[in-house]
């Protein structure tokens, strides 16, 4: 993933920026280095990867890549809601508002929670809630990952996936002035409830996929309890 861009770029403040996971709609990612160092590797003691981070962060493309080598499926909580409900992201936000979004982002969570070996995307704004961080930390054999970069270069990558038409809008974009807030909000809220942080500034998602693995296999969570974060 390129960091080359670092400036905020300016960018209409009336439109939703969009994001850059549509599964169904988009192409899958080409195949990439990653392939061969994670193929058949094996995660004792770990029934799930949440990939956690703003948006921009490269929880979709990152996880998609993480669950193909690791032979596992992939599910993005945005894309559980809009099947779920019939409806986009940000249909449901112009609709029904934020704290709906908010209410059934959770009941979401908590049913893809029960799947196993399986990578889960969240959407960048789940862990500002107080019960989903709570779920999170009490689902057993879950490591979550925080995929971490600064708010200049996630507001360029998002930007850069703005010229795919297939992208789904992000409403909480829209404002870069808010945007920035709820970046320094919820920062403290990703680092407490991950396992690992993963810096992702100078990496491509396939690196970033690497970089997981190898760190849970470096130091595995504790069998059947997250800590008491
Ligand atoms: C949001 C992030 C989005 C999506 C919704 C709200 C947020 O997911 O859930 O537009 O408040 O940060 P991504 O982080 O996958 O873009």
């Amino acid at each position: 993933m390129s960091t080359a861009t670092l400036d905020r770029p300016t960018h209409p403040q009336t439109e939703s920026m969009p994001k850059e996971s549509n599964p169904g709609r988009k192409s899958p990612p080409a195949a990439d280095s990653a392939s061969h160092s994670l193929a058949g590797q094996t995660l004792p003691g770990i029934d799930r990867i949440v990939l956690t981070g703003f948006m921009g962060s490269g929880k979709t493309s990152t996880g998609r890549l993480l669950a193909r080598h690791l032979g596992w499926r992939f599910l993005d909580l945005d894309q559980e809601i809009e099947a779920r409900h019939h409806r986009t992201v940000p249909q449901i936000f112009s609709e029904h508002g934020e704290a709906h979004f908010r209410h059934i982002e959770s009941l979401a969570l908590a049913s893809l929670l029960g799947q196993r070996q399986v990578v889960i995307a969240l959407g960048g704004g789940a862990p500002e809630e107080l019960g989903n961080r709570l779920l999170l930390e009490q689902t057993p054999h879950t490591a979550v990952i925080y995929l971490s970069a600064s708010f200049d270069i996630l507001v360029s990558r998002c930007t850069a996936q703005a010229a795919d038409p297939s992208a789904t809008a992000r409403p909480n974009l829209t404002d870069l002035a808010r945007a920035e807030q709820r970046y320094h909000l919820r920062r403290p809220h990703y680092e407490r409830i991950a396992a690992h942080t993963v810096e992702t500034a100078e990496l491509t998602p396939a690196q970033t996929a690497e970089a997981i693995v190898a760190a849970l296999r470096t130091a595995l969570p504790p069998v059947g309890r997250q800590g008491s974060r």
